[in-house]
């Protein structure tokens, strides 16, 4: 059915019954056994530490797995293939005795995949108990984030596993790398000359990275509240589209190429001074307001609260990159939970004309932009100017789209979710599309001094309304610069 080559693999998934694996993990493995990319003798192992009976938690994630692969994509031939490729087993993965029964059912002969769908605190000890009973020889591991909360808890978790895996069969995830536009921006700089030649100090003023949600925190309070918006949504996935925007072409596609100029990218970002912290970061947090014409409640009445919290549910910054292509260019980051609309986008501007001759009141205007949509209405979108049509017009400058909507375009039947390119990676050996150590740690040096320094200031989060775009601070933390915020309305 596909071109793709997969060998067969016997994908043993840790923490089976939670949340990410029954919304996220088995839906994507469902996806990829039904397009024909599962080889027809890998195995899924389901593990989990509830106790019970295993074909009553099987019946659990088949209801669950119809729910959310949803009606059509559900058949019935492809839900049989799968499910019997299924088998749960009970494991409590601080006991070594436990693992024997994986280890008889998961076997030598095909390469094993552990991924770990558990908190990052019992990574070590799953991976020496792997080691235990002789199952790390081939195997793959791969780590859910969040991995640690800052620097030194990260190298902790990193070093427990390297005692047991080396870098090369470590796949850390950050799912976005796995959605089909953010691959897409390595296509766009660097197969279109148009645009590298143009990427540059030179060229570009500012740029502006926004990912919003209009989701609150939907139950997750509990981890929410130890991470915040910077941990949980800055350290990884914006920094990582940052990285794929600013980095110098890579030699090759291969796995380190890109990661060695990510790293570059990350080293080279200016730590936030503290006076930087008032002027260049906001944070804030959601009060009660509305989303879709419905009141919500804000973070410190959702369900198991605790009143006194000043996590950050929204967080603005500008972040400077010292190196030759971009001195001078500011790079503005904007994240939060209850945004008014779901939307995840970049938008590049490009400076004004060296030399202008058009009539000074349409000077504002000028500026191409390049608006890359990464999700939901995928496309990439660059403004140019143009003249407007009409006799009366004369040369009177108007700004117009050169649009591609990769749906519209492509007719592609559905975009794949990131989880199940990642999967498939994982098992196709390919480690371009996760974290190298090194990466991860750089991303948390940078991030620990922004905690640090909101620490020491002690400033509690700016509120914002629920519904709204954030604090009116993190409009002026642009405005301040002569420039404002994409798109807004
Ligand atoms: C996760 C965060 O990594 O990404 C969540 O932990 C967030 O808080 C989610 O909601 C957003 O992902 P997506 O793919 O819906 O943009």
């Amino acid at each position: 059915m596909s071109s793709i080559t997969v060998e067969p693999c016997t994908f043993a998934l840790f923490g089976a019954l939670g949340d990410l694996a029954l919304r996220k993990l088995f839906p994507a493995l469902y996806q990829l056994d039904r397009a024909g990319l599962l080889h027809d003798n890998t195995r899924i192992l389901a593990l989990a530490r509830e106790p019970g009976d295993a074909l009553t938690h099987l019946a659990h994630i088949d209801s669950q797995l119809r729910q959310y692969v949803g009606d059509k994509e559900i058949e019935d031939q492809a839900i049989g293939r799968f499910l019997a490729r299924l088998s749960y087993l009970h494991v409590d993965f601080l006991k070594t005795d436990d693992y024997v029964a994986l280890a008889e059912q998961a076997g030598t002969a095909q390469r094993l995949i552990a991924y770990f769908a558990t908190p990052a605190a019992v990574y070590g000890a799953i991976c020496e108990n792997l080691s235990r009973v002789g199952l790390t020889e081939n195997t793959r591991v791969v780590l859910e984030k969040p991995i640690g909360s800052d620097l030194e808890s990260s190298r902790k978790v990193n070093d427990a596993v390297a005692q047991f895996f080396p870098e090369n069969r470590i796949y850390r995830i950050d799912h976005y790398l796995g959605k089909d536009t953010v691959q897409n921006l390595i296509a766009l700089r660097f197969a279109n000359s148009l645009f590298e030649t143009q990427w540059n100090q030179r060229y570009i003023s500012h740029v502006e990275i926004t990912v919003a949600e209009k989701v609150g925190i939907e139950g997750r309070w509990g981890y929410f509240d130890k991470a915040g918006q910077l941990r949980d949504m800055i350290q990884n996935h914006l920094l990582q589209l940052l990285c794929l925007i600013a980095m110098d072409p890579p030699a090759d596609l291969s796995a380190d190429s890109i990661r060695d100029e990510k790293v570059k990218v990350l080293k080279a970002l200016a730590p936030i001074t503290p006076e930087g912290l008032t002027t260049q970061v906001v944070r804030g947090q959601y009060i009660a307001g509305y989303s879709e014409g419905q009141s919500v409640p804000g973070y410190l009445e959702e369900e198991n609260s605790n009143t006194q919290s000043d996590t950050e549910t929204f967080v603005a910054l500008r972040a400077d990159i010292r190196n030759w292509r971009w001195a001078g260019v500011p790079f503005y980051l904007r994240t939060g939970k209850r945004m008014p609309q779901k939307l995840s986008q970049i938008v590049i501007h490009f400076k004004e004309p060296s030399h202008y001759i058009f009539a000074p009141e349409q000077r504002l205007q000028i500026g191409n932009k390049l608006i890359i949509r990464l999700q939901p209405d995928e496309g990439i979108s660059l403004r140019v100017m143009t003249k407007d049509q009409g006799l009366d017009k004369g040369m009177q400058l108007r700004s117009g789209p050169l649009q591609l909507n990769f749906s519209d375009t492509y007719h592609s039947a559905r975009v794949p979710d990131a989880y199940e390119r990642l999967l498939l990676e994982v098992m196709r050996g390919n480690q371009n599309l996760f974290v190298r150590k090194d990466e991860i740690e750089a991303a948390w040096t940078w991030c620990d001094q922004l905690i640090a320094g909101w620490k020491k200031s002690g400033d509690a989060p700016k509120p914002y309304a629920a519904g709204s775009w954030g604090p009116m601070s993190s409009i002026a933390l642009i405005t301040r610069d002569g420039r404002s915020w994409y798109g807004d309305i």
